[in-house]
């Protein structure tokens, strides 16, 4: 899965969602919203949103169904490396809305208000999705990236 960059100087204008707030998880809630992740999306996920989460203010936006009140969603910028977007994930049943596409363009411009002039969307899975909203370019040699790691098992090619 390669890396993707996306000029943050002409991004698309925000997505207006009916029902859905996004916004910053307050830190008193951070066990709750890491909880989500863990249950939805894994323990690696899990793990790499924490240092989202703990920054102050969060690196971290989630979305949730105004009135059931529950998370449907979240994205993360500077978690694994400084100017990487992701992860990001939506909630199975939430998917197809919308949710993925406003959550990734509000984190998008928040990284372009603190001053980044690109982002990089790190082993992108579903490209299709980011390049359907954002100029994503595949990042040539990217592959593999910064996940790599010889603690899990796996080898840089040097
Ligand atoms: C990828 C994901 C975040 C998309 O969330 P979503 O809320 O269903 O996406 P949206 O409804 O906002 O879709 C926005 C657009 O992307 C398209 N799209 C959605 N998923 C796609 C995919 N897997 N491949 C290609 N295009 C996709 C949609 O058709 C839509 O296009 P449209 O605006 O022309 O209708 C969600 O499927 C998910 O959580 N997947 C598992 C985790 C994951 O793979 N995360 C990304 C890697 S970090």
């Amino acid at each position: 899965m390669p890396d993707l960059l996306v000029p943050l100087y002409h991004l698309p204008g925000p997505v207006e969602m009916n029902g859905i707030w996004i916004g910053r998880p307050p830190s008193h809630l951070a066990h709750r919203v890491a909880g989500y992740v863990g249950d939805n999306f894994g323990e690696r996920w899990r793990s790499e949103s924490l240092s989202s989460l703990r920054a102050v203010p969060p690196k971290m936006l989630v979305a949730v169904e105004e009135g059931a009140g529950g998370i449907k969603g979240f994205c993360c910028w500077d978690a694994t490396a400084l100017g990487f977007l992701g992860p990001v994930g939506v909630s199975p049943e939430a998917r197809g809305r919308g949710i993925g596409k406003a959550l990734v363009l509000r984190c998008l411009s928040m990284m372009r208000d603190q001053g980044y002039g690109y982002a990089v969307i790190g082993a992108a899975g579903p490209v299709g999705f980011f390049q359907s909203f954002c100029d994503a370019r595949p990042i040539e040699g990217s592959e593999p990236g910064i996940y790599h790691c010889p603690i899990d098992g796996s080898s840089r090619p040097d």
